[in-house]
């Protein structure tokens, strides 16, 4: 019933075992898809597998700002030759995080600028990871071109007919205004747990502002539970709290809003 468009299977916290029961979990539950989201090298490695041995996961691969101190050309590389595995959909998640600066900003800016050139290159969707910067993270997507004519003539157009850049902005943090602008240019925002926290008004405005079709689900699991699972562990399953939410910001059925951004996240990721 739902797609959890983001989420972390590969967590580097979690045992062999952990993952294996969290695969179970999801294959027995009202999920049908979990997107398996790379952060580094290791963890893309593993995104790949778990897409490779299961049916209903998929994988993006890339590095994420808080580790790109340890990124290299092999590192580039091996990103790209994952790309090639059957079930790899994404770049991602790539990006840059001012608030952790776990990454000297220079390093984040290098590594964001070369992944989005890999992600052109291969004409893929690119997941992208933005925390307190949220002007030099839109403007550094269009220098590299991620929102240019040319890449907008590679995927289909969104289902109003605007052109779609397949550009998703992961657990979008920014304002409603933010958001419509993004829209415009062809990219497609994801909500996360954080909307069902009280006082988000932030976040609500923003579902209330952009249409369904250019909404998708995640959970960010294990990181971010939705209300009433804050402060535990996160788990794709918890997606359906976050559904329920828009579904109440929306006015609309749980059953539709599952349904449409499992549909949303299924042409974003090109399923
Ligand atoms: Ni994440």
């Amino acid at each position: 019933m739902f797609f959890d468009s983001h989420a972390h299977i590969n967590n580097a916290d979690y045992t062999e075992q952990d993952r294996m029961e969290l695969l179970e979990a999801i294959e027995r539950s009202s999920l049908d898809y979990v997107m398996d989201i790379g952060f580094d090298i290791p963890s893309s490695i593993m995104a790949a597998k778990h897409a490779a041995e299961n049916d209903f996961v998929f994988a993006a691969v890339g590095c994420h700002p808080h580790d790109t101190k340890l990124m290299d050309e092999e590192g580039l590389d091996t990103i790209r030759q994952l790309t090639k595995q059957p079930g790899v959909k994404a770049i991602g998640e790539i990006g840059l995080d001012f608030h952790y600066d776990l990454s000297d900003r220079d390093i984040q800016r290098e590594w964001f600028r070369r992944q989005i050139r890999l992600a052109n290159e291969l004409k893929m969707p690119i997941a992208i990871h933005s925390r307190e910067a949220d002007q030099e993270t839109m403007d550094i997507l269009v220098e590299e071109g991620a929102f240019s004519d040319e890449r907008k003539s590679w995927f289909p157009a969104q289902p109003g007919g605007e052109p779609d850049a397949r550009v998703l902005i992961h657990c979008f943090s920014g304002s409603a205004e933010m958001a419509k602008q993004y829209i415009k240019m062809g990219a497609t925002i994801s909500i996360c747990g954080p909307v069902t926290y009280k006082n988000n008004k932030k976040t609500v405005a923003v579902v209330e502002a952009v249409p369904i079709d250019y909404i998708l689900v995640e959970t960010d699991s294990p990181y971010l539970a939705p209300v009433p699972m804050r402060g535990k562990p996160n788990v794709p399953m918890n997606v359906e709290y976050t559904a329920a939410k828009i579904a109440e910001i929306k006015g609309m059925t749980l059953e539709e809003v599952a349904a449409r951004t499992k549909a949303n996240a299924m042409r974003f990721y090109g399923i």
